[in-house]
């Protein structure tokens, strides 16, 4: 298979990258954050959570993030919203697109959302009808699609099936969160392909944690694959509250690094990436967890 030409990159790191910090980071930061990303030619950047603030008190300020950003025209900005109370306070707010978020293991699912699968499912239906009704688009996730931090290994078929209901219920795109960073090359391209039997590949996202090291192989073999779209957060911040022990996403100075080097488009521009995750790292006093980022740097200042 011919890699993708093009790449879209799903910045998460206002929100995957910031869920998880003990520290409140000032709402001031987080919207210099999402300007500077768009700024640097990020299209796609998930601002914030519209979750209950007892469960992640980090998101509490959602509302004040979403009005206070200056939009740039070519971008968007979903946000989270785990049932009907947090899509109406999310349009409420100026959302323009939402992302609704189901586990593929029972364990994961009752930890973070507090509800069975099924009954997330259910309780997702009147979301994307809600959203339909006012053409907002809709991106679903999937967590734990390799690996649990309760249950252990995830079977592919388990994590495509959930992907496909979400496709089937209406969204336009379903993104492979490995929550805990557990996968390597061969264990994705067996997720991969038992999605791929269930809904066309083009609709497919993958969102990987970087635990183990393994995300930018990962990205790799997805490519190959024919997945053309990735999550990533800057400098590699954060976690999830409901998984102890699991780190960030893969950070997007690597994805971008990584793509730039096979001729894949991105139209982000790496050098600018580079000092935001350099700046980002510095505000929230925590190491810069991109390798491409921090060398870029280093090489800058030399
Ligand atoms: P619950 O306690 O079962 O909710 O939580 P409830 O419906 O019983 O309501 C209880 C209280 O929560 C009520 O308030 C509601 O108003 C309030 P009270 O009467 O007690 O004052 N409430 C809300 N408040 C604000 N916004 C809302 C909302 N809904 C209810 N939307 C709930 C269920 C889903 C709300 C909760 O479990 C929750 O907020 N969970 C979110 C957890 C989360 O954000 N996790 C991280 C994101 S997922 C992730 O990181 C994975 C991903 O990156 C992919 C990957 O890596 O795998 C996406
Ligand atoms: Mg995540």
């Amino acid at each position: 298979m011919t890699l993708p030409t093009h790449v879209k990159i799903v910045e998460v790191g206002p929100r995957d990258g910031l869920q998880n910090e003990a520290q409140v980071v000032p709402t001031t930061v987080k919207i210099e954050l999402i300007e500077r990303l768009a700024e640097a030619g990020l299209r796609a950047i998930e601002a914030t959570a519209f979750v209950s603030p007892k469960w992640v008190p980090q998101m509490a300020d959602n509302a004040a993030v979403m009005q206070g950003i200056r939009r740039h025209p070519a971008a968007v900005y979903p946000v989270l919203t785990p049932n009907l109370q947090g899509f109406d306070a999310a349009i409420q707010a100026g959302a323009t697109e939402v992302a609704i978020f189901g586990a593929a293991s029972e364990s994961f699912s009752r930890k973070n959302i507090n509800c069975s699968i099924a009954e997330s499912l259910k309780r997702f239906e009147p979301v994307v009808s809600a959203a339909s009704a006012l053409e907002i688009p809709v991106r679903g996730y999937v967590s734990c699609v390799v690996g649990c931090p309760y249950e252990g290994a995830v079977a592919p078929d388990q994590a495509a099936a959930v992907a496909r209901t979400l496709f089937e219920m209406g969204c336009y795109e379903v993104s492979l969160g490995d929550t805990i960073g557990v996968g390597t090359p061969a264990s994705i391209a067996r997720l991969i392909e038992a999605c791929a039997r269930q809904i066309p590949i083009g609709k497919l996202a993958g969102h990987y944690h970087d635990t183990y090291g393994m995300a930018i192989a990962n990205i790799h073999a997805s490519l190959q694959l024919g997945v053309a779209v990735f999550d990533s957060s800057i400098a590699g911040l954060g976690g999830c509250p409901y998984a102890r022990g699991a780190s960030g996403n893969v950070a997007t100075e690597d994805v971008v690094y990584l793509l730039d080097g096979l001729g894949i488009e991105t139209g982000i521009d790496l050098a600018k990436l580079a000092a935001i995750g350099d700046w980002i790292s510095t505000a929230l006093n925590r190491p810069n967890g991109a390798k491409a980022g921090r060398a870029l740097c280093a090489r800058t200042a030399a």
